[in-house]
């Protein structure tokens, strides 16, 4: 592939990044149909049952227009009848010449085939390589992660002091972090399918949850329980968006991430707390990602970041989160950004 082939690849994954938080059961596509160095069309998947990327990025073209380009897509193009008709048909009627492809579908019943059906119709298929496959199968972990784990991709947000307290001692915890780390959580909300606190962070703070502005995203909200009622006042349960709340009993937290998955189609969570929760999904090894937001305050006290978990020194070790990409600076704050090597071993597989 040349600079412009990557170029494009990392066109087509941007264009996919459009469409986080609004495909679920499907995963983010982004298509962009080029020739001679010049881009013809683009398109990305918008919703589940709606047009595909390859399909929306050809159909913005007139009849024939497309003949002998190139077709770039974040995803290997699907063979098989879904809500829509295969992309590799779409791809073959317009007589695209050549399909260069991010990632392979982790979805097995797509895997492979769409590659086989191109070349064996006489298409040209690349596969990408170095940054873009990597960021191709970044783009595609929360889909991967549903296909090959049979579980939601977890993140884990958490705004912490200096010293690692994710509230103060008597209690208050807002606004640890400024504006700027707060907008950008917004952005993870929006790329999220669901959004997962536990009971304590709805008795003590009453958060909405909702991304804002939502541009089109209806996350599910959900509450962990286990022993004590949850409170019926709280925003989650009466505002206008209540009927998207579940309320989910804790006690088996994979069993929770499973169902998100199985019963409603989610791809990736986004836990935003509080302690206790956190504490249970990271002793469970359910904590894909990391996302820690450092405010330049000391806090102090006698808890950390999450409650009653403790971890010696090996099982830390064990926990195996590497850095991914640099910290990034949003006004005073600081966000570090972590994946835990196992998910990402398990989510983007060998091929
Ligand atoms: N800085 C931040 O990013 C941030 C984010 C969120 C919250 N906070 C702060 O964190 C504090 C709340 O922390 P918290 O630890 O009390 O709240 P939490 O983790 O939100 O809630 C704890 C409760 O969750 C329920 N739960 C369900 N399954 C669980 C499981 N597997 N393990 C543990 N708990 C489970 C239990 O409810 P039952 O009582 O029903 O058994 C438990 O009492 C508040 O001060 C809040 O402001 C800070």
């Amino acid at each position: 592939m040349n600079a412009f082939d990557r170029r494009m690849l990392r066109r087509a994954i941007a264009l996919a990044r459009r469409g986080e938080g609004l495909t679920r059961p499907n995963p983010p596509v982004g298509a962009v149909v080029a020739r001679d160095g010049r881009i013809l069309a683009t398109g990305f998947h918008r919703v589940a049952g709606g047009l595909h990327a390859e399909a929306a990025a050809l159909a913005a073209l007139p009849e024939g227009a497309a003949r002998g380009a190139d077709l770039y897509v974040s995803l290997e193009p699907c063979s098989t009848h879904g809500r829509q008709p295969p992309c590799v048909e779409a791809i073959l009627r317009a007589g695209i010449r050549r399909v260069a492809m991010g990632a392979r579908d982790p979805n097995p019943r797509n895997a492979g085939g769409g590659i086989a059906a191109l070349r064996a119709a006489g298409v040209a298929v690349e596969e990408a390589d170095g940054a873009e496959k990597d960021a191709a199968r970044e783009l595609l972990r929360p889909f991967a992660s549903f296909w090959r784990r049979g579980r939601p991709w977890v993140r884990l947000k958490l705004a912490l002091s200096l010293d690692g307290r994710i509230a103060a001692a008597d209690g208050t915890s807002r606004w640890i972090t400024g504006p700027a780390a707060r907008k950008d959580v917004q952005a993870w909300r929006r790329a999220s399918d669901a959004i997962l606190v536990g009971a304590g962070t709805v008795r003590a703070d009453d958060p909405s949850l909702l991304p804002r502005p939502a541009r089109g995203r209806q996350p599910w909200r959900v509450v962990l329980q286990r022993k004590h009622p949850l409170p019926g006042n709280a925003k989650v349960f009466t505002d206008a968006a209540r009927e998207r709340t579940l309320a989910m009993d804790g006690g088996d937290l994979l069993r929770v991430l499973r169902t998100l998955a199985e019963k409603h189609g989610v791809l990736s969570v986004l836990c935003e707390g509080g302690g206790e929760t956190a504490g249970a999904l990271l002793a469970a090894g359910l904590v894909d990602e990391l996302l820690l937001f450092y405010a330049p305050k000391w806090l102090g006290g006698p808890r950390g970041a999450t409650g009653s978990a403790f971890f010696s020194l090996a099982e830390a070790e064990a926990q195996g989160f590497g850095w991914a990409g640099r910290p990034k600076r949003f006004g005073d704050d600081w966000r570090m950004r972590l994946v835990r090597k196992e998910s990402a071993r398990e989510t983007d597989g060998t091929d």
